[in-house]
């Protein structure tokens, strides 16, 4: 008899073999729709794990309605879509996949930097629609990146990689976290400041900051009216860290100069919303962490955290509540 496992969101099969032989598996297969609140806590009642997506608000009322759900194993290194108090009143074990999806974020967060910075998606545009006639001496100029400073707000593990992208760059790095790191001090010269200096003197502001009580709406008027006017602003944690309409003021009044953006207050975004409509801003659709190498070891290490708690064994990468 083995044991049951719900997978909210259609995985490729040769992702999931940690799983195959020791489970079965159901999966959510409609590859445009999540699966629905109703069905999913409908499939909670008879499962003993559950492999989820940011999608999937796992809650209270989620985990009331499991009756031997042992472990929800998160495709993200990011949970704040799950109360993980409430998975520990539970006795639930909440998985994350932090350290796979690393460099492959810093990546993208760089990425996002260059790409607004140098105004590639405008440029790419505007290639592709014809509109290409000369060459101009001030055609589509941009901004540098290197030997500028960079904030990183948030010096976690994506942090400290971004970090040494910078170094890269010969950039000056500023950081503002809860405790200092030493180690990016030491090797990348990095600087810890006050969340209030970095975002006076960075003309890069990268927002890493896991989203918590705290962090919600920290990026508010007053960050944004901190900031440098030549400053651009780039997210790649989670849209509620900041204050979207206060982003789009400061973006339209000139207070900074534009933003990569990879995650939103609400996501999907709608293809209205104001902040699209804006040429100094870069939209994603959250995939920061979207290299297919990467995503195939985020879904292998949720299923390896499943397997051994299933096993009777400790989670690989376990989370706690935070205080
Ligand atoms: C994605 O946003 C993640 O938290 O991994
Ligand atoms: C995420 O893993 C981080 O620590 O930044």
């Amino acid at each position: 008899n083995k044991p049951k496992v719900y997978i909210t969101r259609k995985c490729p099969e040769d992702s999931i073999k940690r799983l195959k032989n020791i489970a079965n598996i159901k999966m959510w297969t409609d590859e445009l729709e999540p699966v629905p609140r109703d069905i999913l806590l409908n499939e909670v009642k008879d499962v003993d794990a559950v492999l989820t997506t940011l999608s999937e608000d796992v809650d209270e009322s989620f985990f009331s309605h499991a009756n031997k759900l042992k472990v929800v194993g998160n495709l993200a290194v990011g949970y704040d879509n799950i109360d993980v108090k409430a998975a520990e009143r539970h006795g639930i074990t909440i998985t994350n996949t932090p350290d796979v999806l690393t460099e492959t974020t810093a990546d993208l967060a760089f990425a996002l930097m260059m790409a607004v910075a140098r105004r590639i998606v405008e440029a790419s545009d505007y290639v592709k629609k014809g509109q290409w006639k000369n060459w101009g001496p001030l055609l589509l100029a941009g901004k540098d990146l290197h030997h500028k400073t960079i904030g990183i707000v948030g010096m976690g593990r994506i942090g400290t990689a971004l970090a040494r992208r910078a170094k890269g760059f010969d950039m000056d790095i500023l950081y503002h976290n809860r405790s200092r790191d030493e180690m990016a001090e030491k090797t990348l010269g990095a600087v810890y400041a006050p969340f209030e200096d970095v975002l006076e003197a960075a003309d890069y502001v990268v927002c890493l900051t896991p989203l918590t009580a705290e962090t919600k709406g920290l990026f508010d008027g007053k960050a944004f009216e901190l900031m440098k006017q030549d400053a651009i602003f780039v997210n790649v944690s989670r849209g509620p860290v900041v204050d979207e309409q206060s982003l789009y003021k400061a973006l339209v009044g000139g207070k900074i100069a534009g933003a990569g953006l990879d995650v939103f207050e609400k996501e999907p975004i709608s293809s209205d919303h104001p902040l699209l409509s804006l040429d100094q801003v870069v939209a994603l659709p959250h995939i920061g962490s979207s290299s297919m190498a990467t995503r195939y070891k985020m879904i292998d290490l949720a299923c390896w955290n499943i397997a051994k708690i299933l096993e009777g064994k400790p989670a690989v990468t376990p989370v706690k509540s935070r205080e």
